[in-house]
């Protein structure tokens, strides 16, 4: 049978610091949802990486002494070292300055143009240089740039324009016609309302600016960094030099990306594929923001979320389910230490004391295979269902309500308990019931080792390290399709504690 495909990206990220929390929640995001479908069976290919042509570089490279080369090779080679240690699963990890990118950059920007699409003209507006983008009075109230809460910059330059206004109609046509192609939902509402007010042209060049690709017909202007840097989600599957490999994978199922970028993602974006005859992604997912102190974390939030030192006190797994199991992932969550240890603490209170109890024993008395009437309490296909719409806290939650069951089942059944009559005279049959509550406790472990199982494959796509190491001390494969293939009877050994108590 022909295999699924399944093709999500990250937003690529600024590499003007090293990779902090915030950035590390939507790459994380991305990397649940390429394991699931791994796990599935799937065709899988996770896209992430750099966009590395704007002025926070430039400025950045002065500052630490270094030409701009030599501070991307170095910075680069953090972030994938940090999404490394955090487990993350990227195919490719991309950066605008690769070679295949940048004659991509040309190559649409022609075709863009040979459509009709780009004129010149002057630009005066309101600018952010940390957003790289213009704003209109009243998207940014007070002149005041709403994310990084700074004063906007009045801006002339030349400039070539897109025809993002010739869109309109058509925009609203695909978001009437994909009713998801904006998710979640409730953040559809307010960008419709925003194209349906009407879209005005879209600076795409700039002349102050040389660090970049040069417009192909204009080699006095550079191209705009959004322009440049939405296509990397082309290049990033070969759209020019593996045919093969763009035509298994293009269309992306999912651009992941955070609620601050969704306008570009479901508004330019789709409008540059327009334009430029390329079929549009099925789906644009707006996640909400990691805040501190009610404040988007960011390279300035400091050590108290630094990714190494959060590492070296937890560990990767317990990070990454705290990130899901607490917050909505469509809506804002507040960081704060307390609720990272309670997560902590439920890791190894539940699935820890769990995995760690019912090993123990089965490697004390064996098991023998039964037909596992637990799995019946494990609501697998709504769990499913939740994590293909998002919901990886409603998920959590029910993998370890069934977590709660298997818990409470040992207590229940005691598979530790040989005796057999408490008062009863040596009878004729002792040994015989003896030997029968023997043989009830083995396939109790049976059951709560098959149910294990069950949860290590569920729980690989948010804590894949953990359940590589149930996998291999339990006996079995990390893949959907052994949930419900009972797990074979072989000799088991107690693996390594799996969360420390903090
Ligand atoms: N370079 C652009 C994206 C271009 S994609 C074609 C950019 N980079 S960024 O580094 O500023 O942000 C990248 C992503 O990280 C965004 O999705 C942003 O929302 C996310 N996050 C950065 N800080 C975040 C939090 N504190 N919380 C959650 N996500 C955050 O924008």
């Amino acid at each position: 049978m022909a295999k699924n495909k399944y093709y999500v990206t990250t937003p690529i990220y600024y590499p003007s610091g090293k990779p902090h929390l915030g950035s590390a929640y939507t790459t994380i995001a991305a990397d649940i949802l390429a394991r699931w479908h791994k796990l599935l069976g799937d065709d899988v290919f996770f896209l992430t990486g750099t966009d590395e042509h704007t002025k926070k570089v430039v400025k950045e490279a002065e500052k630490s002494g270094k030409n701009i080369d030599t501070y991307l090779t170095d910075i680069t080679k953090i972030f994938k070292e940090v999404f490394g240690e955090l487990n993350i699963g990227y195919d490719r990890f991309i950066r605008t300055s690769d070679k295949d990118h940048k004659k991509f950059v040309q190559h649409i920007l022609e075709v863009v143009n040979k459509k009709g699409d780009i004129y010149k003209g002057s630009y005066e507006g309101y600018y952010c240089h940390e957003c790289e983008a213009y704003y209109t009075e009243r998207e940014a109230p007070g002149l005041v740039c709403s994310v990084h809460e700074k004063n906007l910059e009045v801006l002339k330059e030349e400039s070539y324009f897109f025809k993002l206004s010739e869109y309109q109609d058509k925009l609203l046509d695909l978001y009437k016609k994909n009713p998801d192609f904006i998710s979640p939902v409730y953040r559809k509402n307010e960008i419709v309302n925003r194209v349906k007010e009407g879209l005005k042209d879209l600076s795409i060049s700039r002349t102050d600016i040389d660090w970049g690709v040069r417009l192909p017909f204009d080699k006095a202007h550079t191209c705009y960094v959004w322009f440049d840097a939405l296509t990397n989600y082309l290049t990033g599957v070969g759209v020019l030099e593996d045919k093969k490999l763009f035509k298994k994978f293009w269309r992306a199922n999912v651009h992941i990306v955070g609620k601050d970028i969704l306008w570009f993602h479901s508004v330019i974006w789709p409008a540059m594929l327009m334009s430029a005859g390329i079929e549009l992604p099925e789906k644009v997912y707006a996640h909400g923001w990691l805040t501190l102190k009610d404040k988007k974390i960011g390279k300035s939030a400091g050590n108290a979320t630094d990714i190494n030192e959060l590492i070296k006190r937890f560990g990767v797994d317990p990070i990454r389910y705290f990130l899901f199991k607490v917050t909505p992932f469509g809506e804002d969550g507040e960081y704060s230490e307390e609720t990272l240890i309670d997560r902590n603490n439920e890791l190894a209170n539940k699935l820890g004391n769990l995995v760690s109890r019912v090993s123990s024993l089965a490697e004390k008395n064996g098991i023998e295979k039964t037909n596992n009437l637990l799995l019946k309490k494990l609501k697998l296909k709504q769990i499913g269902k939740l994590i293909d719409n998002f919901e990886f806290d409603k998920a959590l939650n029910d993998i370890f309500a069934f977590i709660d069951v298997c818990n409470e089942y040992v207590q229940d059944k005691k598979p530790w308990e040989t005796k057999v009559q408490e008062d009863s005279e040596e009878s004729p049959d002792s040994s015989k019931l003896l030997e029968e509550k023997i043989s009830q406790n083995k396939k109790v472990l049976y059951e709560l080792v098959d149910s294990i199982k069950a949860i290590a494959i569920l729980l690989s796509p948010f804590i894949p390290g953990t359940s590589e190491k149930i996998s291999q001390s339990l006996g079995f494969k990390l893949d959907y399709k052994e949930i419900e293939k009972p797990i074979i009877v072989r000799k088991i050994k107690k693996g390594e504690n799996l969360f420390n108590r903090v």
